[in-house]
Formats: C-alpha cells, sequence, structure tokens
C-alpha cells in the first residue's frame, strides 16, 4: 500500500507537458511524456506537484530540482528512497523554456513569457497570470512592464493555460511546491492576502522542519516560513495560490532559493541540490506526522 512511484526523469522534454495544449511551442524539441505508471500500486495520493523555472532568469530553480530528479533516482539513502517510492511525483523543471532560452541567448535578466504583448513587447510573467485575483496586488496591465505584467486576460500564456490543465487533471493532489530565486525564504499561500489559510498553523509547523532539515546541510537559514504578504510583498496571480484555492490542494509552498541577482555559480549547484533534497525531505517526514498520509 502506498508503494508506487513515479519518476520523470526530462529536462527540456517535461516542456511537453507543460505545451500539451499549447499552441506554437516554437522549435524546441517536444519528446515524447515520460508518465510511467504505477502498475497498479494503488497508493492514495497522486504526490506532489513541482513547478520551476516560471520566471526564465531564476536559473537555480531548474537545476536544483534536476539535481532533486536524480537525488530520488539514484540515492542510497533509505529515507530518500521511501520518499520516492511513497508518492507519485509530478517534476517540472522548465516550465517557461521560451523565457528561459531567451535568457540564456539575449538577455540574462529576462523573467516573463515571450508572446507578442503589444506592437514593440514582448511577454507576460507568468507568475501574475493565474486566475485567481488576477492583477489584484503586486502586477501591472501595461504589457511593457519589464518584470510583473499580468497579461491581457488570466491563463493568456499558453505555459500558465496548459500547466494548469495539467494540474487540474491530477486526482488527490497533496502537495504543490513552486521554487523561485533569489530570497532564500520559504512561502506559504496567500501570497496576496495577510489572512491565513486553514490548516496556516500545520504549514508553518511543516515549513520549519523543513528549513531545520535544509540548515542542517550547509548551515544556511531561509526566512519563514510565511506568507509573501507578511515577508515580501503581496502579489496577485501566481500558481501557488491558484492551486490551494481552487484545487484545495493541503500543503503548498513556495520556496525562495538563494543566490545574487538570479546568480549562482554551477560548479555549487550540489549545495542547494542537497539542501532542497533534505528540505523535501523534513517537509514530507513532518507533514506525516501531521497525518497528512
Ligand atoms: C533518516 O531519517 C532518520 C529519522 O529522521 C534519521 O535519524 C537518519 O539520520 C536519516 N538518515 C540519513 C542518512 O540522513
Amino acid at each position: 500500500m502506498n508503494k508506487y512511484g513515479l519518476a520523470c526523469f526530462l529536462a527540456y522534454r517535461l516542456l511537453l507537458l507543460v505545451f500539451a495544449n499549447g499552441s506554437g511551442s516554437k522549435d524546441r524539441d517536444v519528446g515524447d511524456e515520460c508518465d510511467d505508471d504505477d502498475g497498479g500500486g494503488g497508493g492514495d495520493h497522486d504526490g506532489d506537484e513541482g513547478d520551476e523555472g516560471i520566471h526564465a532568469r531564476e536559473w537555480i530553480t531548474p537545476a536544483t530540482t534536476t539535481y532533486f530528479i536524480n537525488q530520488l533516482l539514484t540515492s542510497q539513502d533509505a529515507n530518500i528512497t521511501r520518499l520516492r517510492d511513497r508518492f507519485d511525483w509530478r517534476i517540472f523543471p522548465t516550465v517557461n523554456p521560451d523565457g528561459y532560452t531567451y535568457s540564456f541567448n539575449r538577455d540574462r535578466m529576462w523573467r516573463k513569457t515571450r508572446s507578442r504583448s503589444s506592437m514593440f513587447c514582448y511577454g507576460a510573467d507568468p507568475n501574475r497570470n493565474w486566475d485567481y485575483n488576477w492583477l489584484k496586488h503586486g502586477a501591472t496591465s501595461n504589457p511593457c512592464d519589464y518584470q510583473t505584467y499580468g497579461g491581457p486576460k488570466p491563463f493568456s500564456e499558453k505555459e500558465t493555460r496548459s500547466l494548469s490543465a495539467y494540474i487540474s487533471s491530477l486526482e488527490n493532489l497533496l502537495a504543490y511546491i513552486a521554487f523561485h530565486s533569489d530570497a532564500q525564504m520559504l512561502l506559504t499561500p496567500y501570497s496576496d492576502s495577510v489572512e491565513h489559510v486553514d490548516n496556516y498553523n500545520d504549514l508553518i509547523r511543516i515549513g520549519k522542519t523543513s528549513l531545520e532539515y535544509g540548515e542542517r546541510v550547509n548551515g544556511e537559514k531561509y526566512d519563514g516560513p510565511g506568507t509573501a504578504a507578511e515577508l515580501l510583498y503581496k502579489a496577485s496571480g501566481g500558481s501557488m495560490d491558484w492551486v490551494r484555492n481552487k484545487l484545495g490542494t493541503p500543503i503548498a509552498y513556495t520556496y525562495e532559493l538563494r543566490g545574487t541577482y538570479f546568480h549562482w555559480p554551477p560548479n555549487r549547484i550540489h549545495e542547494q541540490g542537497d539542501e532542497v533534497t533534505q528540505m523535501l525531505l523534513g517537509l514530507f517526514t513532518e507533514a506525516e506526522q501531521l497525518g497528512y498520509f
């Protein structure tokens, strides 16, 4: 019981899931879907959903989550293999591939998608484009804004539209975890309100354990856990808030990883990779203690 797992190891190929319902994915390779089913394990949870790289320039997030996938698949640590086998994981290291590519080739600080938004401007902020309190706080309706243009309407971007459709199709979603950088903090819903969700106290407790596990790796302390509205700034239209509000997913977090102006040395990716692996282990260890699965 509960003994089933899915580990989906793709890098760019994962984009397929994101673009499956989108149109015009430019010329990027769209490979076969890696969606192995467990073959009848009959676990209770359709596991955990993570989205990373939604903001193009936050390069450490695809790197770290790819590292985490490798840990899930190859670690000999029984705590990690148990974590792998317990859930049906869905991991998306890059959910804004056009923006990600653009941040490599043209503009290192690019954050948005690459859709045409006006005569001269491109892109919407894919983490201000989700259909919950759209444009209410911390987003702009100016298509030429470099950072936080919410798009012409909710889910105007093929990336958010297809990802939200995919997430909606999952049954029994236990956790949704988004990765950003580089504020070095742990955020929990909602990002645009100081009102607390009904299991806020649990989320804080689970989040604290997660951060304790992470700190043990390299002594790095994160701020939080808390809501973005209280720790950072109010921002509406993000993926975590939509998942929590529309789908009622009990465990929802956004990790803001470390870095400086979105830079992190490639030869030190393993540091944050190991931290994130332990943070996720701590998260699910405490969630289990509290009876979430
Ligand atoms: C695995 O988890 C147990 C219980 O939390 C802990 O005592 C042990 O040190 C962990 N093992 C490793 C290798 O981290």
